[in-house]
């Protein structure tokens, strides 16, 4: 099997529980702390040894592109009032071996359709989709991690956590049995189950790796769940061709596209961050709403 060296970072949605913040650009720009969230993401894909970054995006696409591009007016206005730190922190959004590559997404037609968007540049290879706007705390990242089992085990994996059961209404969901490596394998996945219907509450976040079949059965699927092209579905025809294991990673997830996802997660980066991390906190713990780092 091929190494992953290309990932994928769906960001077309509409973002609308976010809005009026997505009204002009899109949610994964929206800032922890200091970072927009499709930074943690590219990071995170980088430190995983991604090399290709592959950005699918919709109306608001411009935001995303200059994000990642070279900005001479802000680098020239750095250098001449001698601002080197903050010269190096833009300079260094991405590193110089990474390629981005942005596919547009003409109609917000699902997740899946979304991805499939991207098999032209994918090819005939493994690759990851990282959704941004799930946030993941972890050491190693998440994606490193998956990575790491990709090369033994050969096969598709899942990012799954646990979800309080009155939540699989917002997840796809799986059921499993045991599988290779002590990881568990996806026997059915359905895509936002009302409780009382869903097969467990192991819910998958925003972590893939995924074979290339994929993309045969995403041509193949039609519109599922709330109309849209679901990922969900394609792996669930995915599943019976070739083994599709779950992987619950280690690590803090937090659901940035939601509004209280978000709040905690500025919360946590806030208190952990360099700069402002202690003063933070001692903020927090003035409030009396529990500042403890
Ligand atoms: P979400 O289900 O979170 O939808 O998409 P959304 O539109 O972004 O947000 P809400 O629910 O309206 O608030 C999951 C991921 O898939 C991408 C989104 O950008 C997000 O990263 N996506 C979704 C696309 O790129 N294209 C689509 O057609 C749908």
């Amino acid at each position: 099997m091929k190494k992953i060296t290309k990932a994928v970072f769906p960001v077309a949605g509409m973002g609308s529980r976010f809005l009026p913040a997505t009204k002009a650009s899109p949610k994964e720009m929206m800032p922890v702390v200091d970072k927009p969230l499709i930074q943690y993401a590219v990071e995170e894909a980088v430190a995983a040894g991604i090399t290709d970054m592959v950005f699918i995006t919709g109306r608001n696409k411009r935001a995303i592109e200059d994000h990642f591009d070279k900005a001479y007016e802000i680098e020239s206005e750095l250098e001449a009032r001698g601002k080197r730190d903050l010269l190096k922190l833009v300079q260094e959004t991405v590193p110089d071996h990474i390629n981005c590559i942005y596919i547009r997404q003409a109609e917000p037609l699902g997740l899946g359709h979304a991805v499939l968007c991207a098999a032209p540049v994918i090819g005939d290879e493994p690759f990851a989709v990282l959704l941004a706007d799930d946030l993941i705390d972890a050491d190693p990242p998440v994606l490193r991690q998956m990575v790491d089992v990709f090369e033994q085990q050969a096969c598709s994996l899942l990012g799954v956590q646990n979800v309080p059961p009155s939540d699989t209404g917002s997840y796809g969901i799986v059921s499993t049995e045991p599988g290779p490596g002590g990881l568990p394998n996806i026997t059915a996945i359905v895509e936002k189950p009302v409780p009382e219907k869903a097969p467990s509450n192991l819910a998958v976040i925003g972590r893939y790796v995924l074979t290339p079949r994929i993309f045969h059965h995403l041509r193949k699927i039609q519109a599922g769940a709330g109309g849209e092209i679901q990922l969900t579905d394609a792996i669930a025809a995915l599943i019976a061709y070739e083994s599709v294991l779950a992987f619950p990673f280690h690590g803090i997830r937090y659901d940035c596209g939601s509004k209280l996802g978000y709040l905690k997660a500025t919360i946590a980066f806030g208190r952990k961050h360099p700069e402002v991390g202690r003063a933070f906190t001692e903020y927090l713990a003035s409030l009396n709403v529990g500042g403890r780092a």
